[in-house]
C-alpha cells in the first residue's frame, strides 16, 4: 500500500535518474513550502550538486528575505545564493498596471536572473521548480471548458527553450496537502510546513494598478498586522491563505480632529483544500473591527479597511 515514505524514496530515485551522476541543479527558493520541499528533496537525492538561489525581487513581505536566508543557512546547510535584485524588478515594473503584464515582466526577469546565477553556480543544466499539480492544470486550461488562461503562473510552462535548462519538477503530481506530508517526511519543521502559500510574483499581484515603493511599504505593514492578528487569535492553521491588498484608491477619513486622505486596503482570508476553489473565512465581527482599528492606527498611509467576502469561483484568491 501507498505511503508518503515510499513516495519519497521513489521521488529521490527518479531525481537521480533524471539528473544523472554528475548533473548539477539550480533551484529557485521562494521561501514557500513548495520550493522548500523540492529543494530538501533534491538535496537528499544529489547533495551539493544542488545550488539554491533565493531571488529577492523586492516584492516580499516584511522580514521575509532575512527569515528565508537564516532558515536555509542555519537549518539545512544547503548552498544558497541570496540574490538581491529588487532594483532590477521594481524599475522594470514602473508604470506597469496590467496584471498579465506584471506577471510576464516578473517571469522574464526571473529567467534572466536564473541564467546569470546558473552560470555562476558552475554551469547547472537543470532548473528545479516546486510546481504542483493544481499549477499544472490551472495554467493549461479550465477543466471541461475551452482552453483559457486565467493567470499565467510564471513558475509553470512558458520557460523558453532558449534558457537551455531542463526542468526538474518533483512535486508535479502532488496537491498541497501531499506536499506538506512529504515535507514532514523530510523532517522540515512544522512551523515551516504550515506556512500559507505565497505567489511567485509576490506583492506585485496584491497591489492592483501601478506598483510604487511607497505602496509596497504600506502593504507590507498592513499585511504584517493582519497576520499578527490571525496568529494571536490562533486562527493561522485554520486558514489556507490570508493577506492584505492595497487598493489603488485614496479615501477621506478622520483621525482625531484632522482630515485624512489615504489608501484603502482589503483583507483576504480563505479556506481551501487545494487552492482550486475557496471560501472566504468567517471571522467574527470582533476580530474584524479589532483588526481594522489596529491597521488604521498602526499603519501610516491606510485609513480604511474592507474585508473581501468573495469565494472562488467566481473570485480568484489573489486579486490579480
Ligand atoms: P488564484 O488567485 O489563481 O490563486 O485563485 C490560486 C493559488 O495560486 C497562487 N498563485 C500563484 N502562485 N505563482 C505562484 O507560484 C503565481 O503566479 C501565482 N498566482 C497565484 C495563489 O496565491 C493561490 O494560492
Amino acid at each position: 500500500d501507498w505511503t508518503m515514505g515510499a513516495y519519497k524514496e521513489e521521488a529521490i530515485r527518479r531525481i537521480r535518474e533524471q539528473v544523472g551522476p554528475h548533473g548539477r541543479v539550480i533551484c529557485g527558493l521562494s521561501g514557500g513550502v513548495d520550493s522548500s520541499v523540492a529543494a530538501v528533496l533534491i538535496h537528499e537525492a544529489i547533495g551539493d550538486r544542488l545550488t539554491c538561489v533565493f531571488v529577492d525581487h523586492g516584492l516580499l513581505r516584511l522580514g521575509e528575505a532575512e527569515e528565508v536566508v537564516t532558515m536555509f543557512r542555519d537549518h539545512y546547510n544547503i548552498p544558497l545564493i541570496h540574490a538581491d535584485e529588487s532594483e532590477l524588478f521594481l524599475s522594470a515594473l514602473e508604470g506597469v498596471s496590467d496584471p498579465e503584464e506584471k506577471r510576464k515582466t516578473i517571469g522574464r526577469l526571473f529567467i534572466d536572473v536564473f541564467q546569470k546565477h546558473a552560470a555562476e553556480a558552475g554551469g547547472a543544466e537543470f532548473l528545479a521548480q516546486g510546481t504542483l499539480y493544481p499549477d499544472v492544470i490551472e495554467s493549461v486550461s479550465v477543466t471541461g471548458g475551452p482552453s483559457v488562461t486565467i493567470k499565467s503562473h510564471h513558475n509553470v510552462g512558458g520557460l523558453p527553450e532558449k534558457m537551455g535548462l531542463k526542468l526538474v519538477e518533483p512535486l508535479r503530481e502532488l496537491f498541497k496537502d501531499e506536499v506538506r506530508e512529504l515535507g514532514r517526511e523530510l523532517g522540515l519543521p512544522e512551523r515551516f510546513i504550515g506556512r500559507h502559500p505565497f505567489p511567485g510574483p509576490g506583492l506585485a499581484i496584491r497591489c492592483p494598478g501601478e506598483i510604487t515603493r511607497e505602496k509596497l511599504e504600506i502593504l507590507r505593514r498592513a499585511d504584517a498586522v493582519f497576520i499578527d492578528q490571525i496568529r494571536r487569535h490562533g486562527l493561522y492553521d485554520e486558514i489556507w491563505q490570508a493577506f492584505a491588498v492595497i487598493l489603488p484608491v485614496r479615501t477621506v477619513g478622520v483621525m482625531g480632529d484632522a482630515r485624512t486622505y489615504d489608501y484603502a486596503c482589503a483583507l483576504r482570508a480563505v479556506t481551501s483544500v487545494d487552492g482550486m476553489t475557496a471560501d472566504y473565512y468567517p471571522f467574527s465581527h470582533e476580530f474584524l473591527s479589532e483588526t481594522a482599528n489596529r491597521i488604521v492606527g498602526e499603519v501610516r498611509g491606510i485609513n480604511r479597511v474592507t474585508y473581501d467576502i468573495t469565494s472562488k469561483p467566481p473570485g480568484t484568491i489573489e486579486w490579480e
